[in-house]
């Protein structure tokens, strides 16, 4: 564990989730433990695929007082973060590549009251965030390409994961280091060995329904 490192925060993806029941389903990922409520916005321009946007987080706000963790994967995404916020975001993370002034996006996210977080594709390069981080709150690194649940996990994204916290140790600021994409309960352990210390999951989260949910979230701890 690198120095800066924290016990791991689970954020289960409510991508995974039954969208029909989406507020019984927040409650029930709260319930069973999850740290944080990750959502996962899509604009089916920046990626391929569309999801939810500020009114659905603002309906799901009363749900659960865990802090709600809000990926923004919509081009631009500036024209949005003030209705994110609005509706009850406590973070909010952009991709470097969906606007031409990430350090101006951040800024705006601070301004806005809220904890700002970078996200890195694969591709990506760690350098990204290095001129920003005295405004970062959270660095996300996809361990798959945006746009789906229940893709494979990218196995050379480790290596980035151990560089960031290696990075993040020595700039002694408290940043988180999240890993987003095909963490079950065989990556789990892995990512965190390289230095990451949140784990967003979303197949592996809401599978088997309800009753599972606990002993999803457990398992991703390593317990049980
Ligand atoms: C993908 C999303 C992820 C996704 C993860 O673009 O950012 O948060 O929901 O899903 P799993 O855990 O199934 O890979
Ligand atoms: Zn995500």
């Amino acid at each position: 564990m690198g120095p800066m490192q924290k016990p791991v925060r689970i954020a289960p993806s409510i991508l995974s989730a039954d969208f029909a029941r989406l507020g019984e389903e927040v409650r029930a990922i709260d319930q069973a433990g999850a740290d944080w409520i990750h959502v996962d916005v899509m604009d089916g321009h920046f990626v391929p695929n569309i999801t939810i946007g500020p009114a659905v987080v603002k309906a799901l706000r009363p749900h659960s007082a865990k802090p709600f963790d809000v990926h923004l994967m919509i081009e631009p995404a500036d024209p949005f973060l003030q209705a994110f916020a609005e509706a009850g975001a406590d973070c909010i993370s952009v991709h470097p590549e969906s606007g031409p002034h990430l350090h101006r996006t951040l800024q705006s996210i601070k301004a806005l009251g809220k904890r700002a977080g970078v996200v890195l594709n694969p591709a990506t390069p760690p350098s990204a965030i290095f001129h920003v981080m005295d405004l970062l709150d959270l660095v996300l690194v996809m361990s798959v390409n945006p746009g789906f649940g229940g893709q494979k996990f990218i196995e050379g994204q480790l290596d980035k994961i151990a560089e960031l916290r290696m990075r993040i140790d020595a700039s002694g600021r408290d940043i988180d280091l999240e890993v987003d994409g095909g963490i079950d309960r065989a990556t789990a352990p892995r990512a965190i060995e390289a230095g990451a210390d949140a784990l967003v999951a979303g197949t592996a989260s809401f599978t088997g329904g309800p009753g599972a949910y606990a002993a999803n979230i457990a398992a991703l701890r390593g317990e049980g």
